[in-house]
């Protein structure tokens, strides 16, 4: 898959589908030559042009005054050495100096992908799965080397990348930025989207034309945030969901991060992604190596949808590690909107026992089961049982649930600890924040110091001692406030290393807890989706998409969530009517479709349900439990966005024989006279039969998908959904 053309230096990453060129430019630059569609050979060397142009530096001598780096289409963009574009990387060495030239020393091949030490990657079962590329490059004044990792996959057009950086000198040398990737493009025809969004509001789908300048999307706020996703794509102003070509970029970490795409005055545009600079400054001692976090790239010729499927298959087979990732994933029920705080044994029976005749699978028990938690201004950090709530503890309450027949779901929040608590009674100095500044709190809590090992210490053992005396199946581990004041109160540690030091210590805290307890399904949270993000997957297979359970409200999310997250990671539940963050009244029909379209669960009292409604749940869980399996692992299509504001929306499943598929549609609002949709259904066989369970007729797939069916004409009023089954039949 990887080739050197020695005569013509060039390196080719290729697989069936996709091709990565990198070539070298005067025995020493770095020049990247080509990402997209797979090219037959790795001769052509690229005909970038050089031609002198006014104010370009020249690194090589006078002589050679059309060769400039600010002309060039670079591989990792340099610090100060007349790219006049964004860098890559920042170091000051130890003399004060910060200016380096790293030129290309060597490289090697090798089969496989290396394990990056302590951080989430995506992996390989065999070597032959993939190959990998290192290229050494170095700054020999300073005796500094940076390695450049790419990986190509043989079955996935994706290409993943990774820096190192290795501090030969006898100094260290201190890094205030270090990118993961750089890539440039040689034009700016492209539209620009990425996910950005806010708490319940997450993941909005966002696009527009790139204009010259630098367009940045990052995150200050300690982790990945609600409000941009580490993700950008750069897609040719023609792509649809189905047709044209798309480059995404990806960044598997946890932690603030930046995105910058720059147009220059060119129109050539360079895209950067990694660990953000804001709060970052990393000494690498003599001899050590620092190891960025990994992106994963993925080009398609086939739209959005072409992308999404990519990072879909992906993340579920060389991302998540669970046992449960290819499981079907079971039917929950979640007691924080159905009581919140306000529960006891008696109000949790009744709702196991209600769960358990409608078929449920998993009770999780929310906050407020531990400390003297009746609101969240105390608790966290005291990780024992309320027992004034529960009088025959969490053990008692495991046992109720698991002798009904479900399985017992808990919840912590483990990274957070509140003032009155008997953890911060003891330890108030093992909070995140800066000497001899006043840290402030956010919903009442400070953020635990991850970065300190007794910190982490002592919350893993608490967890340690729960998950020894209580059978537990499920945990959701919440996060829920932004970090501010980032800086240690540990003299040990420079507040510059403090945040990616902390990301590092979550990472160890949940390698531990999900080796040791592997029979767990993990769920990540973050007030829903604040923390969605390729780092938490690959501990946890799932993530609560958002606090956001209005189900109108969830097609924008759980749409834009598809763009880059697998179905069977994305937790979805039918709540109350009128629903708790937006007062919306919708019915159980649609609320059950928009929440089918994800893990199925219910987050509301359903013992004041009606007999009907209650059927109606029964109903909605037995037609999910036979169908999960294909909406969770099957193929997902996007086919009407609720973005392009027509207050309508469609997506839908297809399995990989291509013998099954339902498809899913939503109207948010009606309009009078409307026009119909003809919707044109995708991924069947064109010579295959397929029956359709809303008309009861049998068309081919060719006639579903070129010429398309009406569905949705019948639907009377606002919020009205349909569901069709499409089967194949002889
Ligand atoms: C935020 C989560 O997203 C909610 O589902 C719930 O677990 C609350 N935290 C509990 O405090």
């Amino acid at each position: 898959m990887i080739h050197f053309n020695e005569k013509n230096r060039v390196f080719n990453l290729s697989n069936a589908d996709i091709s990565y060129q990198i070539s070298i430019e005067e025995q020493r630059f770095l020049a990247h030559r080509y990402f997209g569609k797979k090219l037959r050979g790795d001769t052509f060397r690229g005909d970038y042009p050089i031609i002198g142009r006014a104010f370009g530096t020249n690194p090589i001598d006078a002589e050679q005054r059309a060769f400039s780096l600010n002309h060039q289409l670079l591989e990792y963009s340099g610090n100060d050495n007349g790219d006049f574009r964004e860098s890559s990387y920042q170091i000051n060495f130890s003399d004060g100096s910060y200016v380096s030239q790293f030129n290309y020393k060597g490289h090697e091949i090798i089969d496989g992908k290396p394990d990056l030490d302590g951080l989430p990657q995506s992996f390989t079962e065999t070597d032959e799965q993939a190959q990998t590329l290192k290229i050494t490059l170095e700054d020999a004044a300073n005796k500094v080397q940076i390695i450049l990792n790419y990986t190509i996959f043989s079955d996935y057009g994706v290409i993943v990348r990774s820096t190192e950086f290795v501090n030969l000198n006898s100094e260290s040398i201190f890094l205030d930025k270090a990118l993961s990737m750089s890539m440039d493009f040689s034009h700016s025809k492209f539209d620009l989207i990425q996910l950005s969004g806010s708490w319940a509001r997450e993941r909005e789908l966002i696009r527009h034309k790139l204009n010259r300048g630098v367009t940045k999307a990052d995150s200050k706020r300690g982790t990945t945030s609600h409000n941009y996703q580490p993700f950008v794509a750069l897609v040719d102003p023609d792509t649809t969901e189905h047709t044209g070509e798309v480059f995404g970029v990806h960044l598997v970490y946890t932690g603030e991060f930046v995105s910058n795409i720059e147009v220059d005055e060119y129109n050539q545009t360079r895209v950067q992604m990694g660990i953000n600079p804001e709060h970052f400054n990393w000494e690498v001692k003599s001899g050590e190596v620092f190891q960025t976090p990994e992106t994963v790239m993925v080009y398609s010729a086939d739209g959005l949808n072409g992308m999404s499927q990519e990072y879909h298959r992906f993340y579920q087979n060389q991302l998540i590690r669970s046992k449960y990732k290819k499981e079907e994933r079971p039917v929950l029920i979640n007691n924080w909107e159905a009581t919140y705080f306000d529960f006891n044994e008696e109000k949790l029976h009744a709702l196991i026992d209600e769960a358990a005749l409608s078929g449920v699978e998993l009770f999780v028990l929310d906050d407020g089961w531990f400390g003297k938690r009746d609101d969240d201004t105390t608790s966290l950090g005291d990780w024992k049982e309320y027992k004034e709530k529960l009088p025959n503890g969490l053990k008692g309450l495991s046992d109720y649930t698991h002798n009904k027949g479900l399985k017992f779901g808990l919840w912590f929040e483990p990274e957070m600890i509140s003032e009155d608590s008997d953890l911060y009674r003891e330890h108030p100095d093992w909070i995140l924040g800066a000497k001899n500044r006043q840290s402030s709190v956010s919903r009442n809590q400070y953020v635990l110091d991850f970065s300190r090992s007794e910190v982490r210490e002592n919350v893993l053992n608490q967890m340690r001692t729960v998950l020894s005396d209580v059978p537990i199946d499920y945990i959701k581990w919440d996060f829920n406030r932004n970090m501010s004041e980032i800086g240690s109160r540990n003299a040990s540690v420079r507040d510059g290393e403090i945040l990616h030091r902390y990301i590092l210590g979550l990472y160890e805290v949940l390698e531990t807890l999900t080796t040791e307890h592997p029979d767990i399904l993990w769920e990540s949270c973050s007030g829903g989706g604040g923390r969605y993000d390729p780092g938490m997957l690959y501990y946890m297979p799932q993530t609560w998409t958002s606090d956001n359970t209005d189900a109108a409200s969830r097609l924008d999310i759980q749409y834009g969530t598809s763009l880059v997250m697998p179905i069977s990671s994305m937790g979805a539940h039918v709540s109350a009517t009128p629903n708790h963050q937006v007062g919306r009244s919708i019915s159980m029909e649609m609320r059950g479709h928009a929440a089918m379209a994800g893990n199925l669960g219910y987050e509301l009292d359903l013992t004041e349900l009606s007999s009907d409604e209650k059927f109606e749940v029964k109903d909605q869980i037995e037609w999910y439990k036979k169908h999960r399996k294909l909406i969770q692992y099957g193929r997902f299509s996007r086919l009407i966005s609720p973005f392009d504001k027509n207050h309508k929306a469609a997506w839908m499943f297809t399995n990989e024989e291509q013998t099954q598929a339902v498809l899913f549609f939503y109207q948010t609002m009606a309009r009078a006279n409307d026009s119909f949709d003809q919707i044109r259904v995708v991924g069947l066989k064109p010579d295959q039969k397929y029956l359709l369970s809303h008309n009861g007729e049998t068309y081919y797939g060719d006639e579903l998908m070129y010429r398309g069916i009406y569905i949705n004409h019948d639907l009377h009023g606002d919020y009205q959904s349909k569901m069709v089954e499409i089967t194949a039949v002889d």
